[in-house]
């Protein structure tokens, strides 16, 4: 399904922190948004996925922290059996191993609370959970933030893999150019609370338009990451 969104705005503390803002995304078409730190790019992230979430429109998330979707009171086991029950899912310990050794967190003791992980396993593990089933949507707030390169470059294959034969889309939401424009169709630019620039990555890239962008595509030593 195509996702649409019309009007999705945030206002804080008085302050305009999403000013409107539209968003459509074609069935398995991969989005990058990115932006400077600060410029609602999660802000935009979580008003999209509450307001498709309404109207029943099915999104896994991976939030920019795994505090934010793990329970520090309760075990792993609980919060994979959680997921597997929101899916309406039945318990598979052959798909849950087979995602935890692409993720490489098949080591992880699933009796510990999230805090007996490591901070780049809970990462890995939030993300196991979103592809545990076939979302309309999947949104993924600087997934890799806590991998190293060498694993976070295998994580996105993993995603590249799974995106491959479904028609689940992606916005994949970061501050690393260079993880984007590697991943992704279509990239949007961010800046103070605004999409200012939304192109296929390729024209994006030879042709940045406005000064947000300009200033993104001026770093080029992501030329030379991994992932
Ligand atoms: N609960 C809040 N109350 C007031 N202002 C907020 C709140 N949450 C976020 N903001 C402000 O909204 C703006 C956008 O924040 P947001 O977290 O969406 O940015 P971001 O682009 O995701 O940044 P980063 O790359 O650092 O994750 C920032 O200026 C932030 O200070
Ligand atoms: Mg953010």
């Amino acid at each position: 399904m195509t996702i649409t969104a019309t009007g999705l705005s945030v206002i804080r503390s008085g302050r305009t922190i999403l000013h409107p803002t539209d968003i459509v995304i074609r069935p398995g078409e991969r989005v990058g948004l990115v932006g400077a730190s600060g410029s609602g790019k999660s802000t935009l992230g979580h008003v999209l996925i509450d307001n498709l979430r309404a109207e029943g429109v099915s999104v896994a998330h991976v939030p920019q922290s795994p505090d934010e979707a793990l329970d520090p009171l309760r075990s792993m086991a609980f919060h994979w059996r959680e997921a597997e029950r929101a899916l309406e899912l039945s318990a598979d310990p052959i798909r849950q191993q087979m995602l935890f050794n692409a993720l490489h967190i098949e080591g992880g003791d699933l009796r510990k609370r999230p805090w007996g992980w490591s901070r780049g396993m809970q990462q890995r593990f939030v993300i196991a959970m979103a592809l545990i089933g076939t979302p309309d949507l999947l949104v993924m707030d600087e997934p890799t933030s806590a991998l190293d390169p060498v694993v976070a470059a295998g994580t996105m294959d993993l995603l590249d893999a799974y995106l491959k034969d479904r028609q689940t889309a992606l916005l994949l939401i970061t501050h690393d150019l260079g993880l984007a424009a590697r991943r992704v169709h279509r990239l949007m630019v961010m800046d103070d609370g605004k999409i200012v620039e939304d192109a296929p990555t390729e024209r994006f890239l030879m042709a940045p338009k406005t000064q947000a962008a300009k200033a993104l595509c001026a770093h080029r030593n992501w030329l030379e990451l991994p992932c």
